[in-house]
């Protein structure tokens, strides 16, 4: 009986976790801070195309750029890369914070 009631405290604090969504995959977590740091500081640019920066969810812009991998795409928007400012000018903005902006917006390129 007590291991029914084990099993049963298990299984709901699973449940209570996927309610609050404590649980969240990094993967989760990553594209959650991704999605603040883009709105903050890349939209601004990146939603429109301002001086032709990849435009946020368009498949076309970001091919030839996701092509050359994450590292090569944070080593650019860390640096700043042709009219792409360092950073999109917050220099306050860690490598991690530049890593998961970039998660973000591919994400929304993925199929
Ligand atoms: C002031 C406008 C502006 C802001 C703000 C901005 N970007 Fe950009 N971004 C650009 C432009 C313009 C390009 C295209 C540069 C080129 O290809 O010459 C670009 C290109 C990029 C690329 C592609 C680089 C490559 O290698 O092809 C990435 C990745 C990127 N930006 C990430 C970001 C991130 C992350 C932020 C926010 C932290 C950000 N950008 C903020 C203007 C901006």
């Amino acid at each position: 009986m007590s291991d029914f009631i084990s099993g049963y405290k298990i299984i709901m604090s699973f449940f209570i976790c996927l309610v609050i969504s404590g649980c969240s995959s990094e993967k989760d977590k990553l594209l959650t801070m991704g999605e603040s740091v883009y709105n903050g500081n890349c939209k601004v640019c990146h939603a429109q195309g301002i001086n032709g920066a990849p435009i946020f969810g368009n498949k076309k812009n970001w091919a030839p750029r996701a092509s050359q991998g994450i590292d090569v795409l944070v080593s650019h928007a860390s640096n700043g890369f042709g009219l792409m400012p360092a950073k999109g000018g917050n220099t306050e903005l860690t490598e991690d914070e530049i890593r998961a902006a970039i998660t973000y917006m591919l994400s929304a390129v993925e199929e």
